[in-house]
């Protein structure tokens, strides 16, 4: 039976329409709707394509979009000042610095700068830890949409054995996080992964996020797995032109799969669906501690 395609971007829709009709609902009440402030630094071609992504999407779910483009030579400290504007601007609610940075910028130190109420990529030590303790934090966006796709081919988790390839901050750590929390058996692999192929082999639930293109083929899958692809690389074709493919080999990783993600219209859209729903998350919370005494 040919695999379950995960329509990543008809669920980003629906989730972008529920945090559209609570931003309407935020506005009335407190006048103004919540405010998103991404930052980039910087002219990398791909964050450039992100970040106007967001700032549609932000604006399409009426909230409102401060966009703030600097220049490749800003200062870490130059930096840290406008995030120190932001984070004590109550027109603002989310703050977002899109990553990587220019070398000679300390990542970890911009990040920690941010306010943690207003960290909606839920990247500072403060969110992290929330996570890892299981309390409520802000979090990871990509890994967030993860959990709403799964969560729509799956009505239990616990007991999956979940394997999670590739152990960034931004992805793996925070995604294992979240499986475990809902009771599957969680494995990360990484680089130095022995036989990752009878590691995958032994997954319900397979999510690859390594950046390396068409990595995991289909007979490293268990027959019907559920499989969710984050990668995204453009790759040459032989005619002259390129496409787009995932981390997994979709045409191989079909004929096993249960369930799976397209590259591009997978988790992609998810990401910035959960980024609007962490936004309007941290300008609640922001809103109803301000009027607490
Ligand atoms: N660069 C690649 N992915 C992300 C992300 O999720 N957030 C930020 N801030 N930068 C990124």
């Amino acid at each position: 039976m040919p695999a379950l395609l995960i329509d990543g971007k008809a669920e980003a829709k629906r989730v972008c329409e529920q945090v559209a009709q609570g931003v309407k609902a935020f506005a009335e009440q407190h006048g103004n709707a919540p405010g998103l402030g991404v930052i980039l630094v910087g002219s990398d071609a791909a964050s450039d394509v992100y970040v106007r992504n967001k700032v549609r999407e932000t604006q399409s779910v009426g909230m409102h979009s401060f966009e703030y483009r600097l220049p490749t030579q800003t200062s870490e400290s130059e930096l840290l000042t406008l995030i120190e504007s932001l984070n004590a601007d109550n027109k603002i609610h989310g703050i977002l610095v899109q990553l990587p940075l220019p070398p000679g910028i300390d990542v970890n130190r911009v990040i920690e700068s941010i306010k943690p109420e207003k960290d909606v990529d839920g990247f500072t030590i403060t969110n992290t830890g929330r996570l890892a303790a299981g309390l409520n934090g802000l979090v990871p966006c990509t890994p967030a949409g993860v959990m709403i796709l799964l969560k729509q081919v799956h009505s239990e988790l616990a007991g999956l054995n979940a394997v999670v390839v590739g152990a960034s901050n931004i992805v793996g750590k925070p995604m294992a996080r979240l499986l475990l929390s809902e009771g599957c058996t969680v494995t990360i692999a990484h680089k130095k992964t022995v036989d990752l192929k009878s590691l995958c082999k032994q997954a319900d639930i397979l999510v690859v996020a390594t950046g390396v293109a068409q990595l995991i083929k289909g007979d490293w899958i268990k027959p019907g797995a559920t499989i969710i692809d984050v990668g995204i690389s453009r790759v040459d074709q032989d005619d002259g032109s390129t496409r787009l493919v995932g981390d997994v080999h979709f045409e191989s990783a079909w004929e096993y799969a249960g369930a799976i993600t397209p590259v591009p219209g997978g988790v992609g859209p998810m990401t910035i669906a959960c980024l609007l729903a962490n936004t309007l998350i941290a300008a609640e919370r922001l809103a109803s501690s301000s009027v607490q005494v």
